[in-house]
This record gives structure tokens, C-alpha cells and sequence, in this order.
């Protein structure tokens, strides 16, 4: 008898103090732990420390918004964090900087007990049981491979298992949603034959295709032609907020049909399309996106570190339980949070890797761009001039046009000596 006054009182006690609320959010959050789709906390590590990780702690790094002790507070299991370089390296250095990034992530992942650097599914369920934060890679355009395959699958054997196809740039091969730089602005550019062969080789190589950041057009040809479903890392709802980095209603069909995921990014001006927000407008797009294409498509990628003005209540890595919170209120089930939290992003994963299997006898591809698409001066081409082949590339490089025009010059100077030679 008094024990059930107990319970009585403490529910009673739960109920009017509001602390049920958070302890239903806290144990599901701990039977479902979030996996997010988009931190990124490389781009402040190079920007903020140039990259000497022996200079930072970073399990209190009060400056930003992530670190190890705000991540294991807000429930974030797994994140995928962004290799993300400069638009303005397209046609310089940009291999070189991603790997840069690739190398402080994967130092930072093995620098603290707390994270594990993940590359499969597997070890992505693995490091659940292990209380660890599993750390994947994402390359955040794909500028970072030079239009190269060769240069894709290093990136695959570093560990990289996803990637946008386009940052705030065009490439010579798919389109961003962006027009603020210049670069390959043509028509026609939304997915070349080049562009198809790279979506192809993620397929086969079982990376993750993300197409946040690359326009409407880009995403519909690949979402055409990719094998595997695949995901939007950190986008919201065109319908609930006017930003081209949102997905509209008629896109986010296509996703559903690709079996793909939407995981909400919380950046203030794509949930309200302004700088300040709150977690109800957050809710919005969750409760738009569910209405549309259902909560068996939705995931989160925040885009922490990569954006500069988030919500209220809602604007570090420890506070991803408030939002948990308002979608249970707004009547989502348990069953549907998990999904949004980690199930979703684990069936595309899951399914990713099931294509890889199933295109394991196709060859790595040896498709190339024509040097007429690139135009880089920067590419230098060692195949040596060969009548045979259909067209002469080694004529566009810098170096062999340098050497041309310097053959030429001396041709010229000696042309007139010979002939008064002669
Ligand atoms: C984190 O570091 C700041 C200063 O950088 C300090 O004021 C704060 O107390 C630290 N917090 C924890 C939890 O250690
Ligand atoms: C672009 O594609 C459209 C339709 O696919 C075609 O009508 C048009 O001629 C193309 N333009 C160029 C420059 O290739
Ligand atoms: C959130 O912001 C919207 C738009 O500014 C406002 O209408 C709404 O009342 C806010 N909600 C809460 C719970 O503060
Ligand atoms: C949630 O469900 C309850 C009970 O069915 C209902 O009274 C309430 O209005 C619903 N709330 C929302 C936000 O849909
Ligand atoms: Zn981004």
C-alpha cells in the first residue's frame, strides 16, 4: 500500500516538476543514441588552430559549439564529421588540404579514448557497444577529388565513406546549388557523363552519395541513376523555408522513392529562413518532412561548426534532447524517433554496403575527364604525345604548352639563322 503511494507521489511529483518529460527523452535517447549527419569541427580546427590538435582539450573547447563532453551529454553516438575545403582551392590544392583534414580527423579519432574512427556499418553497431562516439568521414565536395577516380577511392582507402558532390562550387561535372562562385558555370552541367561515372564508382565502392549542396537538377540525375539510396546530410524543407539549400516537397518524393534520407540541418536561416529561429520552427520541418514522405526518411545533421547562428535552446552539440523533446510532445512515437535518431541512417548505410557486395566482380572504373571539361593549368599530363591516341591532351597541360610555345620560339629564332646559313 505505501508503495504504491510512492509511485503515486513520484509520479505526481514527475508530472508537475516536468521531470518525466526529460527522463523518457534521456532513456530513449540512451536505447537509441544519435548518429548526426553533418559537425564541421575540422574546419574550426584548421581555421581556429591551424591544425595542432597538442594545442587543444578538446573535451572543453568553450569557444565552439562541439566538444567530447557536450557530445556525450547530448546523446550524439555516432557523427559524420565534414572534410571540408575551401571552394576557393578548386584548381589549386584542394587534394592536398582534404587530406590535410582527413589527417586531423583520423588523428583526433584516435587521440581520445572517447572516439573511434568507423568505416562500415559493422563497426559503426560496434562502437554503440563499446561506448564510443564513432567518427566517419565525409568529404564535403567534390572538388576535393580533382575530377579524379583515382583520387576518389584513396580517399575510400582513408577511410572517407561519404560524399557531397558539390560544396558551394560547380565542378566540371555536377552543379552546385550555389551561384557565388564562377567556376564551370555551362550549360548542361547538372550531371556530365564524368559526373555518372562518379556516382557510379560510390556505388560500387559503397560510399554514401550526399547531395546537400548540389542543385535540384543534380540531385534528380543522380537520384535517376544511383544504385544505392542516398542521403541529403544536412538540408531542410523548401515548403517550411525558401533557402535553394532546402529540398522541395516534389524532390523529396524522389528521395522517398530512392529509399534515401533527409537529415535536417539546424542552421538558423534554413529553418526560418532568417538569423534567429526557435526549436518550434525546427519541429516544423520535421513535421512537414514526416507529412510528406514519412519519418522513415528523416534523419539530423545539424551542420554545427559549419554555420554561425542556430536556434535557441538549440545551439550546441549538448542540446539535441530539447528537440527530441518537442517532436514526442508533438505526438512522434518512440518508434519514429529511433528512426530519426539512428535506425534511418543505419538501413541506408546497410543498404550502401549491400550494393557495394553486389557490384564486388565490376572493375574499378578508369573513366577520365577530357582536359577540354577541366581546363586546369594546374593539371600536369605525363602521357607522352602519342599520334595514336583520339586527342593530343599533353598540349593542354601548362608545363608541356610552356615547353611547346618555348619550341616554337627557338624554331622561330632558328628558322631565319638557318636559312642565312644556308
Ligand atoms: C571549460 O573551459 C573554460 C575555459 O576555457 C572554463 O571556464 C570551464 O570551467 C571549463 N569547463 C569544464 C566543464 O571544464
Ligand atoms: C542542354 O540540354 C537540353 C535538354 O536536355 C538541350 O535541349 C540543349 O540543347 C542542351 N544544351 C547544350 C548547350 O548542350
Ligand atoms: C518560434 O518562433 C516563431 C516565429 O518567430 C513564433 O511565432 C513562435 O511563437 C515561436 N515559438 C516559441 C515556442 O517560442
Ligand atoms: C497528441 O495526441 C493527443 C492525444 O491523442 C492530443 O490530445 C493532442 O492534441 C496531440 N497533440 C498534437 C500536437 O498533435
Ligand atoms: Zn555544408
Amino acid at each position: 500500500m505505501s508503495q504504491l503511494l510512492c509511485i503515486f507521489l513520484y509520479s505526481l511529483c514527475a508530472l508537475i516538476s516536468g521531470y518525466s518529460e526529460e527522463n523518457r527523452v534521456r532513456d530513449l535517447m540512451s536505447k537509441y543514441p544519435l548518429i548526426d549527419g553533418h559537425n564541421d569541427l575540422a574546419l574550426q580546427l584548421r581555421k581556429l588552430y591551424d591544425n595542432h590538435m597538442s594545442q587543444i582539450d578538446l573535451y572543453n573547447v568553450s569557444t565552439i559549439a562541439t566538444d567530447i563532453n557536450r557530445l556525450l551529454a547530448g546523446h550524439v553516438q555516432a557523427q559524420m564529421f565534414s572534410v571540408y575545403v575551401m571552394c576557393g582551392a578548386q584548381e589549386k590544392d584542394a587534394v592536398r588540404l582534404t587530406l590535410e583534414q582527413i589527417d586531423v580527423l583520423r588523428r583526433m579519432c584516435s587521440m581520445y579514448k572517447d572516439f573511434e574512427l568507423v568505416t562500415s556499418t559493422q563497426e559503426l553497431r560496434d562502437s554503440f557497444l563499446k561506448h564510443k562516439i564513432a567518427c566517419m568521414l565525409s568529404v564535403e565536395g567534390g572538388h576535393s577529388i580533382d575530377s579524379s577516380l583515382p583520387a576518389l577511392r584513396m580517399f575510400y582507402q582513408l577511410g572517407v565513406r561519404s560524399m557531397a558532390l558539390t560544396h558551394t562550387c560547380n565542378t566540371p561535372w555536377a552543379e552546385s546549388s550555389s551561384k557565388i562562385y564562377r567556376f564551370y558555370q555551362r550549360q548542361n552541367n547538372s550531371l556530365t557523363s564524368f559526373g555518372k561515372a562518379v556516382v557510379k564508382e560510390m556505388n560500387r565502392l559503397g560510399m554514401i552519395i550526399d547531395l546537400s549542396h548540389s542543385s535540384w537538377a543534380t540531385a534528380t540525375a543522380v537520384l535517376h541513376l544511383s544504385k544505392a539510396p542516398v542521403i541529403f546530410s544536412h538540408s531542410s524543407a523548401y515548403a517550411v523555408c525558401e533557402n535553394d539549400r532546402n529540398v522541395p516537397d516534389w524532390l523529396l518524393r524522389h528521395l522517398k522513392k530512392n529509399q534515401g534520407l533527409i537529415m535536417v540541418n539546424l542552421h538558423s536561416n534554413f529553418i526560418s529562413c532568417k538569423n534567429e529561429a526557435n526549436i518550434s520552427l525546427v519541429a516544423d520541418h520535421f513535421d512537414h518532412i514526416k507529412k510528406v514522405i514519412g519519418a522513415e526518411s528523416i534523419g539530423i545533421g545539424s551542420d554545427f561548426e559549419g554555420a554561425v547562428s542556430f536556434p535557441e535552446g538549440l545551439d550546441d552539440v549538448s542540446k539535441y534532447p530539447a528537440l527530441i523533446q518537442e517532436l514526442l510532445q508533438r505526438n512522434w512515437t518512440e518508434q519514429e524517433m529511433a528512426d530519426v535518431l539512428r535506425r534511418n541512417f543505419l538501413r541506408v548505410f546497410d543498404a550502401v554496403e549491400k550494393i557495394r557486395d553486389e557490384l564486388v566482380l565490376e572493375p574499378p572504373s578508369e573513366a577520365q575527364i577530357s582536359m577540354e571539361e577541366v581546363q586546369n593549368p594546374c593539371r600536369l599530363v605525363l602521357r607522352p604525345p602519342s599520334p595514336g591516341f583520339p586527342s593530343d591532351r599533353v598540349s593542354h597541360s601548362s608545363s608541356a604548352l610552356h615547353r611547346a610555345t618555348a619550341l616554337l620560339i627557338s624554331c622561330a629564332l632558328l628558322l631565319p639563322s638557318t636559312l642565312n646559313f644556308l
